[in-house]
């Protein structure tokens, strides 16, 4: 496939001989699938500077309607983001259409009460997000490593400390018998280095993998539809999973868990984004051509499913892991591919822009 190819702004989506095909619409058309191109900005730009980036963003795509743009600035920035963004305004300003959304980069389940740091989707809905993102590997894998969850349960895994619990689990009625039994085992004078050993293997795995579960995004997912807040739920396989072969099994987990949330009234209007963890992030390689389009008609499949062909048909899946400029002609040319979320050329304008037009125009142009 060349980049230069031409590329649909509009389509709608159809299955023949069991494969999807993009089928061009005309301009316009309030029924066709527009694309979603998506910027997370994830921990960077005060509110001011956000706010100057999406406007050097809209001067060079002046007048695209046919291309949903979205921005998810850190939470700081959403209020000063969300008044500057109006359709009116834009409109006027820069010629665009209802085509621009605002995006938070996460949510909290609860709607309120003691949850220190957190915001819930009610308060998301109240300052003008449309869309949140949930579930992104940043999240599903990281939080043992910024956190050190690991160091927490290591220090618990000691002789002295099971020695005290033990007594404590002993007068209890409602102790699961195995417990009691493992810590019992292990606190046996014999014992001693395999808990050493087992507590340093537990502090290296929640330092590597601790992070939100599929029940807690299912949870969140619940929670942003409650409050009239589209989800874009983000699933992907590590490295470990690709090269182990499990790649499937792991999505369709991460999938079903997060649509269990999701009545088929409203599945069509989520979208679902597909980051190989392995190809997220500076210095990491985009996917391939060949395993985006794999996995993106394995989701596909699998949504049709869960929901049948219309929903199959319509809900969008983006691409992110190092998208850019120069492959993001390739990558809409995939005919499951429906968008990207694009983590650092968001960034910066000029190549945010030419995402925006499928890597098309100059640099600082705008052409
Ligand atoms: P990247 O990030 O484009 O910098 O790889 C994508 C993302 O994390 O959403």
């Amino acid at each position: 496939m060349s980049t230069h190819a031409p590329t649909l702004r509009t389509y709608y989506r159809q299955r023949k001989a069991n494969q999807w095909h993009k089928i061009p619409a005309e301009a316009g058309d309030p029924g066709a699938i527009r694309p979603f191109l998506a910027g997370n900005w994830k921990m960077n730009m005060i509110p001011r500077s956000g706010v100057a980036l999406a406007a050097r963003i809209f001067d060079l795509c002046r007048d695209i309607r046919d291309v949903e743009i979205g921005f998810a600035p850190p939470y700081t920035g959403l209020s000063a983001l969300a008044d500057y963004i109006k359709p009116d305004f834009l409109r006027q300003e820069y010629g665009l259409g209802r085509n621009v959304f605002l995006l938070a980069q996460d949510t909290f389940f609860e709607s309120k009460g003691a949850f220190t740091g957190e915001i819930s989707s009610e308060m998301l809905a109240s300052i003008g997000v449309d869309r949140v993102i949930i579930g992104h590997s940043d999240r599903r894998t990281n939080l043992g490593k910024y956190f050190g969850f690991g160091s927490s349960v290591a220090r618990r895994l000691t002789r002295e400390f099971l020695l005290q619990e033990v007594e404590l689990l002993r007068v209890r009625e409602d102790v699961d018998p195995t417990v009691l039994a493992a810590i019992e085992h292990l606190t046996a004078e014999a014992r001693q280095d395999i808990l050493k050993g087992l507590a340093r293997f537990m502090e290296a795995e929640l330092r590597e993998r601790a992070g939100e579960s599929d029940e807690a995004i299912q949870k969140k997912i619940q929670a942003c539809l409650t409050h009239g807040l589209q989800i874009i739920l983000c699933c992907g396989e590590n490295r470990e999973a690709r090269q182990t072969h499990e790649t499937f099994k792991l999505l369709d987990r991460q999938i079903r868990m997060g649509m269990e949330a999701v009545s088929p009234r409203i599945a069509g209007d989520v979208i679902i984004a597909y980051e190989p963890v392995w190809a997220v992030g500076e210095g990491a390689q985009p996917a391939k051509i060949e395993q985006i389009s794999e996995v993106h008609g394995f989701m596909r499949n699998l949504i049709m499913d869960l929901y049948g062909e219309q929903v199959a048909a319509t809900l969008r899946i983006l691409y992110g892991g190092n998208v850019k400029p120069d492959n993001i002609a390739d990558i809409m040319n995939i005919p499951d591919v429906d968008g990207a979320l694009v983590g650092g050329a968001s960034l910066k304008a000029c190549d945010f822009a030419r995402i925006i037009r499928f890597g098309l125009g100059q640099a600082g142009t705008g052409a």
